[in-house]
């Protein structure tokens, strides 16, 4: 466990040695207290095949170390260098057309290669061995940003060797791909393609499994040669892109010892309510507090507009996310190399060496995190409000999503949007995760449902909690074929109800309850209650195109000691809001209502104590009305009754006692 950290990229391979101290002094002047080293400097570490070059870096390291900042190793995998590929031109993955990737960009490699694997093993051990035991360096960032999948002849061998190991005979694997279909059926395991474009919902599905694994291995690789040269108080992490959907995020970072991200706007302004839920995601990943690895200072290179963040609005999104678990926000960049692709990306430092005017703004958010370090020591964020996440239904239903504006995350997000908006904290968590210490279990389009994961929810509700089942739920199992039961499959017996139907739609239909009068957009799910069973219908459709007209859209119904809502509409933004209410209240769930884009959550600190974050995500002033006196640990104030909010203000609170 650290002290809320304060940082930035720093890549001390792009300057003469000459300008390190100056770089020093002016992130002192920052409040920086820890520098991302290395991630991208594999040439400069081994410029050539096993000849090690450290000395600048060992040198960098010292440096900081004199000024009290302490260093994150980044493994420089994600950047192989130019003998690398030329000498062994297997290591570069070959894309989804059929074209070799070119060198001259990052993140070209196999991660399946033999060859790389090989490469990655003796440039991560011989930083191990030179810095693993390096007082200075706290911890390490394996590779950067795991992204691509490669379609090259030797993981189509591999992907074949992983199919029969999950399968064992080609008969089960054509039984669950129901492969007669169009003659798919294989005689060979060797006869199987990666799939490109649209194929077999099975073999897509299992084809993330195999990305899945591909970068487990390779992370694994980095990690037999790293670990035993670590202290145990030192960490081993990975920046994640929030929902970058390539692989499962819950067995990577399984062997890990927290999940960071990187966060980006591009173009636009934080949007609070939405970029919660990436910060609870990661958090959710090992149900940990995390690191924010990388954000932006002022604006990026690469969206569509760059435009910068406001004045105030990235102290807004620093407490944003630390108000959500992050223990340490790290700027990228300090400063950009003059040459290379990132030339106009924002950093704290201009071309010329001099501070841009967002330095100010990073610096007083590091004085701040500096004020607040030691209160927020080993505080976590705890929650009563479960949203499930699950890749294989997300997968299924980006393969087919059957509606093209039908999105999972969207989805899921359109929940925790009417969540966030009530201030709740929300845990985003893997379907498969233990659900004790929750009240209330939200699972968003839970497509793929097998036993396990319905005994679970059973088991759930059975004990007084309650569950939400949503449109898109239990139609599929672990392989991607249908279940031979209507939806949401066996948990029709929690439900109380079956889909008898589901309906894309072209227009908004119309549902009505005594919460709201509101519409589904997208999709509809008619549905019906089962005999002997008697949910309470909260709405039904309206008018629209005849087989949904005056039906079932929304029940509820009593199970064990709890609750299961099944909500077969896809409300619009106030009908969403007014059923969520209703849930919340319904399990007595404590809601904070504040004006529109005031954030205020709670982390518990060591003690129990609530610490609250109260945060003016608008440019405009706003007033919170204090249930009681706060003393505000960034201003040593106390508050009572009404607290104005100017534009993007913060304030840090706990409750003044009398
Ligand atoms: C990230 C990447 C960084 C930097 C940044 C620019 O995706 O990890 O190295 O390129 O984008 O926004």
């Amino acid at each position: 466990m650290q002290k809320l950290q304060f940082g930035v990229a720093y890549y001390p391979e792009h300057w003469p040695q000459e300008r390190w101290a100056e770089d020093i002094r002016l992130m002192q002047a920052a409040h920086v207290t820890v520098a991302r080293l290395g991630e991208f400097a594999w040439s400069s570490m081994e410029p050539v095949e096993g000849q090690f070059n450290f000395a600048w870096l060992e040198k960098a390291i010292e440096m900081l170390a004199e000024a009290g900042i302490a260093t994150v190793l980044g493994t420089p995998t994600a950047a192989p260098p130019a003998w690398l590929a030329q000498k062994y031109p297997t290591t570069l993955a070959t894309e989804e057309t059929g074209r070799q990737a070119q060198f001259g960009n990052r993140c070209h490699y196999c991660v399946n290669s033999p060859e790389f694997h090989t490469a990655s093993r003796r440039i991560v051990q011989a930083m191990a061995a030179r810095f693993g035991s390096s007082p200075h360096v706290i911890g390490w960032q394996l590779d950067n940003e795991y992204n691509r999948v490669c379609y090259c002849d030797h993981c189509r061998a591999e992907f074949q060797a992983f199919l029969r190991e999950r399968y064992g005979t080609l008969d089960e694997l054509n039984r669950h791909w129901s492969t007669a279909y169009w003659s798919q059926s294989y005689s060979d395991w060797a006869q199987i393609p990666i799939p490109i474009g649209p194929h077999n919902p099975g073999l897509m599905l299992v084809f993330r499994h195999f990305v899945t694994r591909s970068y487990q291995n390779f992370q694994q690789a980095q990690l037999d040669e790293l670990r035993p040269h670590l202290p145990p108080s030192v960490w081993v992490t990975h920046n994640f892109m929030g929902w970058f959907g390539a692989f499962d995020h819950y067995t990577l970072t399984r062997d890990i010892d927290f999940a960071s991200w990187d966060w980006y706007i591009g173009t636009g302004h934080i949007d609070y309510l939405t970029t919660g839920a990436i910060h609870d995601l990661t958090r959710g990943f090992k149900q940990k507090n995390f690191w924010l690895m990388e954000t932006q200072p002022g604006n990026v290179n690469w969206s569509k507009t760059n435009n910068v963040l406001n004045r105030g609005e990235a102290r807004a999104m620093a407490w944003h996310a630390v108000a959500h678990g992050a223990d340490a926000l790290l700027y990228w960049q300090w400063r950009s190399a003059l040459g290379g692709q990132e030339q106009y990306h924002g950093s704290l430092i201009d071309q010329s060496g001099r501070q841009r005017p967002f330095f100010d703004e990073a610096k007083r958010i590091g004085q701040e995190f500096a004020q607040v370090a030691d209160l927020l020591f080993g505080s976590i964020i705890q929650s009563k409000v479960a949203l499930l996440n699950c890749y294989d239904s997300r997968w299924s239903l980006e393969f087919q999503r059957h509606n093209s504006e039908f999105d999972y995350v969207r989805h899921l997000t359109h929940w925790y949007r009417a969540l966030a908006a009530r201030n709740l904290n929300v845990d985003v968590i893997s379907a498969d995760a233990a659900l004790d210490q929750y009240e209330l279990v939200i699972a968003p389009a839970l497509l793929v449902l097998d036993e396990a994961r319905a005994e679970k929810l059973k088991a759930f509700v059975q004990r007084g909690g309650r569950l939400v089942l949503t449109v898109r739920t239990g139609m599929k199992d672990r392989h991607n074929a249908l279940l031979p039961q209507r939806q949401p499959g066996t948990l029709a017996e929690l439900a109380g109800v079956e889909v008898v139907d589901y309906y894309s739609l072209l227009e908004p239909v119309p549902v009505a309850g005594e919460l709201f009068q509101g519409t589904s957009q997208l999709w509809a799910e008619r549905l019906q209650i089962l005999d002997g069973q008697s949910p309470v219908v909260l709405a039904c459709f309206g008018a629209s195109n005849g087989w949904l007209d005056d039906q079932v859209a929304i029940a509820l119904n009593p199970y064990g000691n709890g609750f299961v809502y099944t909500v077969g509409a896809y409300l619009d933004v106030a009908s969403q809001q007014a059923l969520t209410d209703q849930i919340l209240n319904d399990a007595r769930l404590e809601m904070f209502e504040t004006p529109p884009g005031i954030e205020v959550r709670p982390r518990t600190l060591v003690n129990g104590e609530p610490v609250y974050f109260i945060i003016n995500h608008t440019r405009l002033p706003q007033t919170v009305s204090l249930p009681w006196a706060a003393f505000d640990h960034l201003t040593g104030k106390i508050s009572a009754g009404e607290m104005e909010f100017a534009g993007y203000a913060v304030a840090i609170v706990t409750r003044q006692k009398d």
